[in-house]
């Protein structure tokens, strides 16, 4: 007699295709869905995005089986969170304890100087914020750069500021044209 297989609920998968949500489902494999990883989720996403935005709450309480008013409570009550985006382009370093190691705070320091601005500021014509996450749940590929949602591995503060130099170029000379 064939054995019936227990239906169990799979995880969705998001349809953008963006990778960022693959990335954001990797960490929630690696809490095993587990409800209780929210916080350590959504500091996870909060890296991976730059902001909390609706669309991302409604993910992660769909992927995690939390009610979204659980959800929205915990991000709410911790300061870490935003839910606005930041500048046109945004650049996340990963500082968390595997990214330092190998260097992610001279990223910081490079990029800040540049544009004088420090960790969670924007410049003033908005073009361009910096801010940091504590693990973005790639530890491998360390140290781990998020430019306009874009994930880098293996960074340097040299290839960091050509890349974050090459779009705000590329947004300044649109804004010259328009
Ligand atoms: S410490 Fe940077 S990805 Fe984990």
């Amino acid at each position: 007699m064939k054995r019936k297989r227990s239906a169990k609920k799979k995880p969705v998968v998001h349809p953008s295709g963006d990778s960022r949500y693959n990335t954001l489902d990797l960490t929630m494999k690696q809490f095993k869905f587990e409800k209780d990883a929210l916080l350590e989720v959504l500091n996870v996403a909060q890296g991976l995005f730059g902001y909390l935005s609706e669309e991302l709450l409604i993910y992660v309480s769909r992927q995690l089986h939390v009610p979204m008013s659980k959800v929205y409570g915990v991000a709410t009550f911790y300061h870490m969170f935003t839910f606005e985006p930041l500048g046109e382009h945004n650049c996340i370093v990963c500082t968390g304890t595997a990214c330092h190691v190998k260097g992610s705070d001279r990223i910081v320091q490079t990029v800040s100087e540049a544009f004088n601005i420090s960790d969670g500021e924007t410049t003033a014509d908005g073009l361009f914020s910096l801010t940091t996450a504590r693990c973005l749940g790639s530890c491998g590929l360390a140290p781990v750069v998020v430019l306009d949602g874009k994930v880098s591995a293996k960074e340097t503060p040299e290839s960091t500021m050509r890349k974050v130099q090459d779009v705000v170029a590329l947004t300044k000379a649109e804004i010259a044209l328009a």
